[in-house]
């Protein structure tokens, strides 16, 4: 396995969420396609919600339990979360559901720290509690997230709109979440760009039309769509590709652009994730997004 040409990790000693944090400002790393590491950052679970960390939580129909905000579409949020894919009684439902949404404020309060210039453009997507072992889950090539992939969606086209992700380990018998890291955005673009055609024409509309996206799929999402759907099919690539293991021990916290950052979640299991979209005019540097990377490639503008 080639580690030359792999994505950074980049290591912070930060302790608090954001209390008595610095403001760090490090807009330009994770723009770049870093993946931000915190070490000494744990999310502190109370002596109820111990008993959370048991795939019985999860209903077995959804991968994960989820709270969804309205940050979906990406224009609106909804004040309260709605829990999914979470199995118990009303009063355990509560407690779980408490305790991903303390993970979806800290993780906020977070990622504003971290990032003064989002201030007032984050806006909330999903947070997502996975008790389930990475290796247990059962899935086609396409959802198989063991392979190396960007993160684009089937039937959620994103327009541009950037993901991004802030993951915390809370395994309890030190497991690390095992992740690999692949080459940086535009070397991958660059490898399928040349095999990637334009959608037909029509399709987008039919697409639509039956329900299969919520909303348009741009040429955006098709050519992000390609690149994770032809990476994931693509054995060699997986293989041979540069790529570096990353450990993420119990108590570290990390944030990546998951749209741009190539990653595999090779094992673990008990995270927590949070989900924030940012449009691409309100990044530091809107040059380093995905879309303005393959419209240069392109020599065009994907609408
Ligand atoms: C993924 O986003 O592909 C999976 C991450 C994980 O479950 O660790
Ligand atoms: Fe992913």
């Amino acid at each position: 396995m080639s580690t030359i040409g792999a994505t950074r990790v980049r290591e912070f000693p930060d302790t608090t969420w954001a209390d008595d944090g610095p403001t760090r400002g490090v807009e330009a790393v994770v723009e770049a396609g870093e993946v931000l590491r915190f070490p000494y950052l744990p999310f502190a679970l109370i002596e109820s919600e111990l008993r959370f960390r048991d795939p019985r939580w999860a209903d077995g129909k959804a991968k994960n339990i989820s709270l969804r905000w309205g940050g979906n579409q990406p224009d609106g949020n909804r004040p309260d979360g709605e829990m999914r894919g979470a199995a118990g009684t009303p009063a355990e439902l509560a407690g779980l559901k408490a305790m991903i949404t303390r993970y979806a404020d800290q993780a906020e309060a977070f990622a504003l720290r971290l990032f003064p210039h989002y201030r007032g453009h984050l806006r909330r997507g999903n947070t997502s509690f996975r008790p389930v072992d990475v290796a247990g889950r059962e899935t086609s090539w396409r959802q198989d997230d063991t392979r190396l992939h960007v993160d684009a969606f089937p039937s959620n086209p994103m327009h541009g709109t950037r993901l991004l992700r802030v993951f915390c380990n809370v395994n309890p018998s030190g497991r690390a979440r095992e992740w690999r890291v692949g080459e940086p955005f535009e070397a991958h673009a660059k490898r399928y760009l040349p095999m990637i055609q334009r959608p037909w024409p029509g399709s987008a509309w039919l697409l639509e039309k039956t329900g299969i996206t919520k909303r348009r799929r741009t040429e955006y999402d098709h050519v992000m769509l390609q690149l994770h759907d032809r990476a994931k099919a693509d054995a060699d690539f997986q293989r041979n590709s540069p790529q570096a293991r990353a450990a993420f021990a119990p108590g570290t916290t990390w944030v990546v652009f998951s749209d741009q950052v190539l990653h595999a979640a090779m094992g673990g299991q008990h995270m927590l994730e949070q989900t924030f979209y940012l449009d691409v005019a309100d990044q530091q540097e809107p040059t380093t997004s995905p879309r303005s990377t393959l419209e240069r490639l392109l020599g065009r503008e994907l609408r």
